[in-house]
């Protein structure tokens, strides 16, 4: 296992140049199963999660090659409708592939998730809306068993106590593209990687409208055909930069952006003081001028999202005053709070809140990364404080995160891999597992 060295005290400048979306590319992926025929994705981030869909597609019996930044995807041989806990378990949106195997099959069984780093996540409203539209779902030995005759339209509504789902809303989209009828799904998710899955299946023959809103209408079609579709860009990759920046005081350009579906990021980047300049494709960060407190919270689209909210924590801790964040999506999601904390921030945790003193000395040292966003806010972190840091566990920003330690030295950063020899040796038994008895290797992974 690796892990990051990161030399703080840095002051971030120069471009960098975001990815594709990770969470637009996954169910895109997924979603091929509806085609059976030949899917071509551009711009696809070569990433952990990325090679595991493609594991998942590659089981059920399609053909999966990647050449420079694309995807191409052949379905039509896909025979297998069970995807095993093997693959679901490294990563939670192998759900995805339930409602295209449900569409095209008639029958699917798909592991459950199970246990995540981020707090509890149930897919019952995937399941609630595939009910609606004519699936009989049980749940048998840890595995969800679909069968439908004949998907038929129907009013589904997605609301839950987090607002929408985003994957639940990607399952009842593509299920419903070849359900018998027209679907309407209210409290549907708006967030614009849903809304790039919507148009990429539409550029096959679907007939979604209201993407990006609350309210899409799909009318079922016999079947789709071939498609290239280029995936929209990372916001959340986008925003974690210009977060960085923001914490180095530092003065970036963010290259091949969507200013538009990053709104309320860069309007809390404001509020906190950081000038913003931003164009068409490129968002301009400049964090020279004092910088305050603010309190936030992420909330669904359009608001600040959860996947941005450790990374906000990072940088409010190097701002002097009281900031409050909360998390309204994954109101636990702050197992990052306490690596912070051994890095010397002052926060605490009350409910779905943390109170952050900001503005004492950061400090680097050990810390263990817990999911994906939280191991880019202890980077963030480690940028920001005094001396080394060391960033373990970090096969989770591999997950999520192309090339980082690259773009971050590209920006002027001193940022390297090594092998965590901590992890890697043999070590006595009682180190070897965690405090819930999860071997290393075998956590759950967000
Ligand atoms: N929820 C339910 N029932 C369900 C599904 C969700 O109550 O059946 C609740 C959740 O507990 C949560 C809220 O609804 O409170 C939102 O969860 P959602 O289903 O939208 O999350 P997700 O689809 O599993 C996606 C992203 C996450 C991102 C969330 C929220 C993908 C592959 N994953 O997860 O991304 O945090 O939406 O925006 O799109 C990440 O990239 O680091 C990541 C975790």
């Amino acid at each position: 296992m690796d892990m990051l060295v990161v030399q703080g005290g840095c002051t971030l400048r120069g471009d960098v140049y975001v990815d594709g979306a990770k969470n637009a590319a996954l169910p895109i992926m997924a979603a091929s199963i509806l085609l059976a025929g030949d899917v071509r994705i551009k711009r696809v981030p070569d990433l952990v999660d990325v090679q595991t869909m493609s594991l998942l597609l590659q089981s059920l019996g399609a053909k999966v090659t990647r050449s420079e930044g694309s995807l191409d995807i052949d379905t039509r041989d896909v025979a297998s409708q069970h995807a095993d806990y093997e693959l679901v378990r490294r990563m939670r949106a192998s759900v995805c592939v339930l409602g295209p195997l449900i569409a095209r099959f008639g029958r699917a069984s798909v592991s459950l998730p199970g246990g995540c780093n981020i707090g509890h996540r149930p897919i019952d409203l995937h399941l609630k809306g595939l009910a609606a539209l004519g699936a009989d779902l049980r749940i048998e030995r840890g595995y969800v068993i679909a069968e439908a005759s004949q998907l038929r339209g129907a009013d589904v509504f997605l609301g839950g106590p987090g607002g929408s789902t985003v994957t639940g809303t990607c399952n009842v989209m593509t299920a419903a593209c070849l359900a018998k009828g027209r679907t309407i799904i209210r409290a549907a998710a708006s967030e614009p990687e849903v809304a790039d899955l919507g148009r990429f299946l539409n550029d096959a023959g679907a007939r979604i409208s209201g993407l990006g809103t609350s309210t899409v209408e799909i009318t079922g079609v016999e079947g789709l055909t071939s498609v290239t579709h280029t995936v929209i860009p990372d916001r959340i990759e986008a925003a974690t930069f210009a977060i960085a920046a923001a914490a180095t005081r530092g003065e970036i350009s963010i290259h091949d952006v969507r200013p538009g579906q990053m709104t309320s990021v860069i309007e809390a980047l404001r509020a906190i003081g950081v000038a913003i300049h931003v164009t068409d494709d490129r968002i301009d960060i400049s964090a020279s001028g004092p910088l305050r407190s603010v309190e936030l919270a992420a909330l669904p689209f359009p608001g600040i999202p959860t996947d941005t909210q450790a990374q906000f924590m990072a940088l409010l801790a190097t701002v002097a005053g009281i900031s409050v964040v909360t998390d309204r999506v994954f109101p636990d999601r702050f197992m990052h709070a306490s690596e912070l904390v051994r890095m010397g921030a002052a926060v605490r945790r009350e409910g779905a809140s943390v109170v952050i003193d900001g503005g004492g000395r950061l400090t680097g040292t050990s810390v263990m990364a817990s999911d994906l966003r939280a191991s880019a806010a202890l980077v963030i972190a480690a940028l920001a404080a005094d001396g080394e840091s060391q960033i373990r566990r970090i096969y989770h920003l591999d997950r999520g995160y192309a090339r980082l330690e690259q773009k971050l030295n590209g920006l002027g950063a001193d940022v390297f891999r090594r092998p965590d020899v901590a992890t890697s040796t043999k070590r006595p038994h009682y180190l070897q597992e965690d405090s819930i008895g999860n071997k290393e290797s075998e956590v759950h992974l967000d």
